[in-house]
């Protein structure tokens, strides 16, 4: 195995913004002596201040003691000069994010550097094949792309360009471990791993906003009480900033060669046409002046408990309902597996959705009274669950099933007849995208799963999820929705296709 970097090594750190301040920070305190370079006057010494002062923190908590504290304070040095860093083992640009400026860096490196020293970018966005192509020696190049905050963030995406050499890649990957980090190796491919496969998170809200299925707070709270994960997508983009998230979707789409799986939203270039940019600018999805109100998800009133509740089968969904039901001590009776039918109650047939309408799904079943619930990351735990309504369901039938859901103890909150719903078609297309990434070998799948997990703090990896939802039924749910769609966006990855054949038996 490739070892890493000894801690005798000298790292350079050049850029003392938020990431090369981070990353120094990091580098010092698994014992490297640190030179942080900046080309505006003085930011790298104020940086190593700021960095001292984390140190001095953490000492104060019992984090670490402070000895140790000090001694790593004393190993962050400012370099006046690029000259200054000549016996750097490791250089890890964190500059402007421009490809000429980045290239211009580089090429000055070369001619201060020793052979044997790496070369490492943390850029989010831009091709280390690209940058490398402007170096004598592009195979010592590669990607090191700490996420914000570095110093508490643990994934690291080690990135290698077409000419990066394996051993620099392996060096960096064992690096970035002993830097007590979890690395993921990625091909330089646009948005390399996590700004890659995120991009449905936030595409398949926009859309169903668009197509008016919620409010954006139900929607959120939807995405956090049933998927489980830590922000809705819309409290997210205001966070992270409207100008940066679409940015950063134009730049993988452009990338991509206008891909429509990465289309960007309309609704997006309107709030960043409008300065609405989220938090930052005080408005964005939501109003964060200081006498706004933020508004509450939409949640379906209480309705009378069922007295006729049957759930059907043993799919973990229905067993999951059944001990809740128990749980509450709602009677209700249960019956054998009724095709994919999960439970009824007063009329009403209740079904997990699988990317058709509810109204659609009416149709074919030849059940008017059909209600579909989304996919929750874990249908014991959920506090909350979506629904969706067949235009055919009369009133009391949707009732009645709001009524079970409610007995079971989730809050209900009722889209529009949206296909997919909200978590499972996001969660669909997150997995279809990282199986893309594998499949265009960009990456494995623990890789992909650890970066989303680590990354942007997914409670699943998306391929983790997609085998616990089942290839067969995601498979369904994107058919499903390209076929409603009629658009390339939804087209099934050919590693899906695969794994669902693969896992058929021929008799
Ligand atoms: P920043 O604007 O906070 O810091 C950049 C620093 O680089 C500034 O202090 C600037 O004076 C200095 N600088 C610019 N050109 C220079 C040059 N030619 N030589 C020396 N110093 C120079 O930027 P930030 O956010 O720290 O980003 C830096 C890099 O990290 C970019 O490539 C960015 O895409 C990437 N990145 C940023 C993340 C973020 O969340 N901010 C996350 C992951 C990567």
């Amino acid at each position: 195995m490739t070892q890493a970097l000894s801690s005798q090594a000298v790292i350079a750190v050049i850029g003392a913004g938020a990431m090369g301040a981070g990353i120094a920070q990091v580098a010092a305190a698994a014992g490297h002596t640190v030179k942080l370079l900046d080309n505006r006057p003085g930011a790298a010494a104020q940086a190593i201040a700021g960095i001292c002062a984390q140190f001095e923190k953490m000492a104060a908590k019992g984090k670490l003691s402070p000895q140790a504290s000090k001694d790593a304070g004393a190993r962050l040095l400012a370099a006046g000069h690029i000259a200054d860093l000549s016996d750097a083992a490791l250089v890890v640009e964190a500059i402007v994010e421009n490809l000429q400026v980045k290239q211009t860096l580089f090429k000055d490196l070369e001619a201060v550097v020793s052979e044997g020293c790496i070369l490492a970018s943390n850029t989010s966005s831009i091709s280390i094949t690209a940058i490398g192509a402007a170096l004598k020696h592009p195979q010592r190049l590669a990607g090191l792309h700490f996420f914000n905050p570095a110093p508490l963030m643990a994934l690291v995406e080690v990135v290698s360009g077409l000419a990066t050499h394996q051993d620099v890649a392996d060096t960096l990957f064992a690096t970035a471990a002993a830097w007590g980090k979890t690395p993921v190796q990625a091909k330089s491919t646009p948005g390399f791993i996590v700004n890659r496969v995120a991009r449905p998170y936030y595409a398949e809200a926009l859309r169903v906003l668009n197509e008016g299925g919620a409010d954006c707070a139900t929607l959120d709270a939807v995405m956090r009480e049933a998927g489980g994960f830590r922000m809705g997508p819309f409290e997210l983009m205001d966070m992270i900033g409207h100008d940066v998230n679409f940015a950063v979707t134009n730049s993988v789409w452009r990338a991509f060669f206008n891909d429509p799986r990465f289309l960007p939203s309309l609704i997006q270039q309107d709030l960043v046409d409008a300065g609405f940019l989220g938090r930052k600018s005080g408005r964005g999805f939501f109003d964060y002046s200081a006498s706004a109100v933020k508004p509450l998800p939409a949640t379906a009133p209480e309705q009378v408990q069922p007295k006729d509740i049957v759930v059907y089968g043993q799919s973990a969904v229905a067993q999951a309902l059944a001990k809740r039901l128990q749980t509450n001590q709602v009677s209700f009776t249960q019956a054998a597996a009724d095709g994919d039918a999960l439970a009824s109650a007063g009329g009403a047939t209740l079904r997990v959705t699988d990317g058709r309408t509810a109204t659609r799904c009416a149709v074919d079943t030849h059940l008017p009274n059909t209600v579909l619930i989304d996919l929750a990351l874990d249908y014991q735990t959920a506090t909350r669950l979506a629904v969706s309504v067949a235009a055919h369901c009369d009133s009391a039938a949707a009732n009645s099933a709001m009524g079970l859901l409610q007995a079971a103890g989730f809050a209900v909150s009722q889209l529009q007849d949206i296909p997919g719903l909200i978590v499972m078609r996001t969660v669909a297309m997150l997995a279809n995208e990282a199986a893309d990434a594998v499949n265009q070998g960009v990456c494995d799948t623990a890789a992909v799963d650890t970066a989303m997990r680590l990354g942007v703090n997914y409670p699943c990896g998306p391929l983790a999820w997609a085998n616990a939802i089942g290839i067969d039924k995601l498979s369904t749910v994107l058919a499903h929705l390209a076929q409603t769609y009629g658009e390339d966006r939804y087209r099934t990855s050919p590693l899906i296709q695969h794994q669902l054949y693969a896992a058929k038996v021929f008799s």
